[in-house]
């Protein structure tokens, strides 16, 4: 691989950052655009204590053409994998211009200097939520997508944004990746989630409460068509999760016409788990208590959410790897080394 060069956006994100890291072990040379809005520039240093490199960094907002084509002119990129968005849910409820302007214009702003320059091949940043609260589970790419809110519309519309591409240009090529609910952290516990402010995600709440960081928890409903009434979820590991990133950059550098056009792959394990056996499973593996208290349903939960897989597997000769249980220790791992994250 030590030829290619990938173009990672938002490559100082939680997922982002753990992406970097493996492409640099696969022998990759990585150079990342961030603006930094929702990371640490820390994250660098972190990055270089794990693989010895400090991949190139221009902080900029992918967004901006005069930013962003200088870059392009500089490196030959082979490929991109497009990390770079906001993503919280409730945030995007609050401020859906803000939302759209800035995940749907740094797309578009992408795609356009890609094709100036002949790059055609991206990895997209998907998400299960694109799935919406109408189709049964498992959830498999080919079922109808729908979204509830501002920030699952902008999903929506940059796979929407893909496929038209692609149909007006053969050389694309486009995978677009489902994730799931991705967790845990780099087993060197130098790296991991950093939430700025109050953790939206469970995980990361739960992992605060655990290092005493937080008092406790608040369970979201108890009261869901689930076995022990809480939310069930399909928890996928960090490492699994952009192990898939990989597989999907060789699948689009397959000399056939496979990888052609736009491909929406599930990126989860199969599994579903419930908040409680989640609570359950963290205290066994950090030794700490996980106190909590069921409060009423958070607006947009759905009961249920896990993943077909089968298609990862056929495409991308992918699937997860680890357990539930190594996600706790890893996560775990990680916030008690650094209780207040990057900073
Ligand atoms: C998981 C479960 C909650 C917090 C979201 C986005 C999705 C993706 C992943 C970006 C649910 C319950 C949570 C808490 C709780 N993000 N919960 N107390 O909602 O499945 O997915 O994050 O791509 O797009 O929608 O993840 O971790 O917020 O919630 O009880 O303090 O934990 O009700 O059942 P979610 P989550």
């Amino acid at each position: 691989m030590a030829d290619k060069r990938i173009l990672v956006t938002g490559g100082t994100g939680y997922i982002g950052s753990h992406c970097v890291v493996a492409l640099i072990e696969q022998g990759y040379q990585v150079v990342i655009a961030d603006n930094l809005i929702n990371s640490s520039v820390e994250v660098l240093n972190r990055i270089a204590v794990i693989t010895g490199v400090k991949p190139d960094f221009a902080q900029i907002d992918v967004a901006d053409l005069s930013a962003l084509t200088p870059l392009f002119e500089q490196y030959q990129f082979d490929a991109v994998i497009h990390f770079a968005g906001l993503k919280a849910v409730g945030e995007s409820v609050a401020k859906p211009l803000y939302y759209y302007q800035s995940n749907l214009q740094s797309t578009m702003t992408l795609l356009q200097v890609m094709e100036a320059h002949q790059v055609t091949k991206l990895v997209f940043s998907s998400s299960a939520t694109v799935y919406g609260p109408i189709n049964p589970v498992p959830y498999t790419e080919n079922m109808p997508t729908s979204a509830t809110n501002p920030y699952g519309q902008t999903k929506l519309m940059i796979e929407q944004m893909l496929m038209d591409c692609a149909l007006s240009n053969p050389d694309w090529r486009f995978a677009s990746l489902r994730y799931f609910n991705p967790v845990g952290a780099h087993e060197s516990a130098t790296m991991g989630e950093d939430p700025q402010g109050i953790p939206n995600n469970l995980v990361p709440y739960i992992a605060q409460v655990a290092v005493g960081k937080r008092d406790q928890l608040s369970v979201f409903g108890n009261d869901y068509a689930t076995p022990d009434g809480t939310g069930v979820r399909d928890y996928i590991h960090i490492t699994d999760l952009v192990d898939g990133h990989i597989k999907a950059l060789n699948f689009l550098s397959e000399d056939n016409n496979k990888s052609k056009g736009f491909t929406a792959i599930n990126l989860g394990t199969g599994e579903g788990t419930s908040v409680l056996e989640l609570i359950s499973a963290f205290e066994q593996a950090s030794g700490k208590p996980v106190p909590y208290t069921v409060v009423g349903r958070r607006a947009g939960d759905i009961a249920t959410c896990y993943a077909d897989t089968h298609l990862a597997k056929e495409l991308l000769n992918w699937q997860a790897q680890k357990d539930i249980k190594q996600m706790c220790l890893d996560t775990w791992n990680w916030q008690k080394n650094n209780p207040n994250g990057y900073k």
